[in-house]
């Protein structure tokens, strides 16, 4: 039985005292305390070390949002694996479809950052998934088969079993227009399967995949209730405490 994981993507969201409030309503809710399911809060860099702070003696993790696969040296602006480790980071998004498309990182960055994370045991919230475009034209399983594969280049199954992925349809991404379970569940079964043929069953049974996109109050329930969907990654939605108590209430 595969533990569901529900993460709340900030965003570029909430100054530091914004961000102490959303996380004091969040941990000192029911949902702070004994639920089965796995809560990860990624607020923006400069919120980090004070929500490791208030996190600290509760259930919930830690996240950041993006991370550079360079150790250290002259990359103005940017953020190491091991900058995210010293201020309590537990998972780092990597491939988000924001990244993919604004900040134009392509398969192969994204796999120097999966690496990078991982050899910092930092756990990757892998983000995969097509655009409309792609949808209409009936590329989706080719684009996800090639975010996975060359993603995935050169990990062993060993490190790959740290990843978290999260199948986030970009035309579904703050439009309000969620995949209908058929579709996510297709998608998602459509990557388990493809894990199962490149590493092992051992690896596609134990693998979380968590599904993106307009992910709300009224329609978590459903999503998630799907035989591959193992949660979701939420953004719009996790920015108010009332709306994503309720999505991880709905994850139970
Ligand atoms: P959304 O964003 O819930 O606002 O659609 C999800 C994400 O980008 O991770």
């Amino acid at each position: 039985m595969r533990t569901k994981i529900v993460a709340g993507n900030w965003k570029m969201n909430n100054d530091l005292s914004a961000s102490i409030n959303l996380i004091s309503e969040i941990k000192n809710s029911s949902i702070g305390k004994n639920f089965k399911t796995k809560i990860i809060l990624c607020p923006p860099f400069t919120s980090l070390e004070t929500a490791n702070a208030l996190l600290k003696g509760t259930k919930i993790s830690l996240g950041a949002q993006n991370m550079y696969y360079e150790e250290n040296g002259a990359y103005t602006g940017e953020i190491s694996a091991k900058m995210l480790k010293s201020v309590g980071c537990e998972f780092v998004i990597i491939g988000h479809s924001e990244r993919r498309t604004i900040f134009e990182e392509s398969d192969e960055i994204i796999n120097l950052k999966l690496k990078a994370a991982l050899k910092n045991n930092l756990k990757p919230i892998f983000c995969i998934g097509e655009t409309l475009e792609e949808r209409e034209k009936d590329k989706t399983f080719d684009v996800i088969r090639r975010q996975v594969i060359d993603g995935l280049k050169d990990l062993s199954e060993s490190e790959i079993q740290n990843i978290i992925f999260a199948y986030e349809p970009v035309w579904a991404i703050g439009t309000g227009k969620n995949a209908t379970p058929y579709q996510a569940q297709e998608v998602h079964k459509f990557i388990r399967d493809l894990l199962q043929k490149e590493y092992s069953t051992y690896l596609s049974d134990n693998i979380i995949i968590q599904y993106g996109g307009s992910v709300k109050p009224d329609n978590a329930s459903e999503l998630m209730a799907q035989p591959d969907i193992d949660g979701a990654l939420v953004g719009g939605a996790c920015l108010r405490s009332d709306s994503f108590i309720k999505i991880v209430e709905s994850a139970e």
